[in-house]
């Protein structure tokens, strides 16, 4: 379908986001289940609880906007989900180093969110949609707070996998 307008596109990137809410859902909990680093599983647990919660702010979005809530596949997310699914498979003997690769790839999907969430606010002013911004701006501080926590999770890991190989070798 031809998209011309800015509010078609709006709720084209509504859509899209909502897809892949629905897609990181689904792929926190197995990187939750395979996490094996304490801090990072805890971490991943808090923000499912949070998708959730922004899954909610999307749908309350909807009804605002008064349009019907409706995932568009969202390809990019499918590809990052596939993409970690793929190096969580190649780490799973390696269990320090699988936690690298499940950080990096929430990373990954954060700032995938946060880039769609600062695009939507920016259409959302300057449609003069304000009645959705909250919800559009609770969602982006979420997944900032998340990246940033993520990133910084990041060298630790690292690191337990270079103290691994130094004993090793
Ligand atoms: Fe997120």
């Amino acid at each position: 379908m031809a998209m011309t307008t800015l509010e078609e596109k709006f709720v084209h990137d509504l859509g899209d986001i909502y897809d892949a809410e629905h897609r990181f859902l689904e792929a926190q909990r197995e990187m939750m289940q395979q996490a094996k680093a304490t801090e990072l599983k805890t971490m991943i647990r808090e923000h499912i609880a949070q998708t959730e919660e922004q899954i909610r702010n999307l749908d309350q979005v909807y009804q605002t906007i008064g349009a019907k809530a409706k995932r568009v596949k969202c390809d990019a997310a499918n590809g990052l989900v596939i993409e970690g699914q793929k190096g969580m498979k190649e780490a799973a003997d390696q269990p320090a180093l699988l936690d690298c690769v499940i950080a990096n790839t929430a990373a990954k999907v954060e700032h995938y969110e946060i880039a769609t969430y600062r695009g939507l606010i920016t259409l959302c002013e300057g449609l003069g949609q304000s009645s959705v911004l909250n919800l559009l701006v609770q969602n982006l501080q979420q997944e900032e707070q998340t990246a940033q926590r993520v990133e910084q999770s990041l060298p630790q890991l690292v690191q337990k996998v270079s103290k691994q190989r130094a004993v090793a070798r």
